[in-house]
């Protein structure tokens, strides 16, 4: 293996990336990202790493969730707040409930690049570059909109810099006090079908944090009552955009990706030869990688060593989407075979991107059932193989959207019209979170 650098991943083949006209143009945007301040401190992305080591060794469970494309156009205060909400709410069911743990890493702030089936897309006879994310260009389908402009990636930047300033006082500056979620999550659940379930939760909270407060447990001598911890993490596509992000870490002259704490890489990019494994394999941080249902064995054990050659607990996350079909008889063998090698991994469940269909009216929708159907095989492959389920991974909003079907309201593909708003994939609306994080929980606890 030749000597790792930030750019040692231009000399290798690459998928998934856009053709930018203008290479001057280009140049000048990464010149200008790399000398602006990082988004995170790398002590940040070792204290995720050790907490996802934690994980891997049974201790603690990993919630990732967020957009599966966050937008330049939805970038505003209400919308980070209530996916904030969903996922500390979510978390504290996951925590409480199932008595555990819980790592919160959001797919936000910087969300931005989508790998694509196509490079093309076509409506009415009219072929365009397709989408790949607002990195990237535009959603709009016409020519100008969707030719990749580099001016885009420091856009990008200023939005997630703006996005992680607010997750940031929002964990820290009183939102996520325990009291708080505690009384914003009764408002919220007012009128869901779970709203007992909920309470009963919120009510036990509540003496918990009264018995606390008698024994001189409060908020005002106790951070871990009124402050949490939110990392942040995106699907690292565009590399271009993450080099200048990379920086030397003063503390202990190591490279880190400092564009998020973690970052992961796709289903599509994982290629051991490419430039996504390289790019990968020198940055510090705690990263994953999507596996999909045709992984190999010894593909899978090559991959591991590449990204986590000294075998660290908490470097590496497995996120496993395999579909709620395909699960059952693909996943096992992998475990039984990480394990018999002794590889440390965190075991992460996506259950959105192998239960992705075509609705008779046309929008892609994903089933509630089929999602927790992933989850609960997921659950007892690990249960039979002796192996830690050691998180879960959702595409998600605190918003009220109609994307999924099913759930205790039962979301029909009728109703998908009402309010289908993503840019990309189908997310869970918040109630189907709730409504999940309760079925997880119970697995959690067993
Ligand atoms: C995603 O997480 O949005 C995604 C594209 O997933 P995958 O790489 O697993 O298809
Ligand atoms: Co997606």
């Amino acid at each position: 293996m030749t000597q790792w650098q930030p750019d040692s991943w231009r000399k290798l083949p690459i998928q998934q990336q856009p053709t930018y006209q203008d290479q001057t143009h280009l140049k000048d945007a990464e010149q200008r990202l790399a000398k602006y301040p990082p988004l995170v401190f790398a002590a940040e992305a070792r204290e995720l790493y050790r907490q996802l080591g934690d994980v891997a060794e049974g201790k603690g469970f990993l919630l990732q969730g967020g957009d599966c494309a966050e937008s330049f156009d939805e970038f505003n205060a209400p919308k980070i707040r209530d996916t904030f909400k969903v996922i500390l709410q979510m978390a504290i069911v996951l925590t409480f409930a199932g008595r555990c743990p819980v790592t919160k890493v959001a797919r936000m702030a910087g969300q931005y690049a989508k790998p694509r089936s196509s490079d093309l897309e076509t409506i009415d006879g009219v072929s365009l570059p397709s989408y790949r994310g607002d990195i990237i260009n535009n959603f709009d389908f016409t020519d100008a909109s969707r030719q990749p402009d580099p001016q885009r990636m420091i856009e990008a930047y200023h939005r997630s810099a703006a996005t992680l300033n607010l997750l940031r006082a929002f964990a820290q500056g009183g939102l996520a006090d325990l009291h708080q979620v505690n009384r914003w999550n009764m408002a919220f659940v007012e009128n869901n079908p779970l709203k007992d379930r909920y309470q009963d939760v919120a009510q036990r909270i509540q003496d918990a944090l009264s018995f606390m407060e008698v024994v001189g447990i409060n908020s005002a001598n106790n951070s871990a009552l009124h402050e949490t911890s939110l990392f942040t993490s995106h699907e690292a596509l565009l590399l271009n955009y993450e080099q200048a992000l990379t920086r030397n870490d003063t503390l202990t002259g190591k490279w880190y990706n400092c564009s998020a704490h973690m970052l992961w890489i796709g289903e599509r990019t994982r290629q051991l030869d490419h430039a996504h494994v390289e790019f990968f394999r020198g940055i510090h941080n705690p990263v994953g990688v999507k596996v999909g249902p045709g992984m190999q064995e010894d593909e899978l054990i090559r991959l591991i060593d590449a990204l986590n050659p000294h075998n660290e607990a908490g470097r590496l996350t497995l996120i496993t989407r395999m579909g709620a079909d395909n699960l059952a008889d693909k996943l096992p063998q992998l475990l039984r075979r990480v394990k018999q090698e002794g590889r440390k991994v965190v075991w992460s469940s996506d259950p959105m991107h192998g239960n992705t269909v075509k609705a008779s009216s046309g929008y892609k929708t994903r089933n509630f059932d089929a999602i927790l159907r992933e989850i609960q095989q997921f659950f007892q492959a690990h249960k039979s193989e002796g192996t830690h389920a050691g998180g879960i991974h959702l595409e998600m909003t605190g918003q009220h959207v109609t994307e999924c079907t099913g759930g205790a309201y039962k979301i029909s593909e009728a109703d998908l019209a009402e309010c289908y708003q993503t840019q990309c994939d189908p997310r869970l609306n918040a109630d189907q979170v709730l409504e999940l994080a309760f079925l997880v929980a119970d697995h959690l606890k067993a």
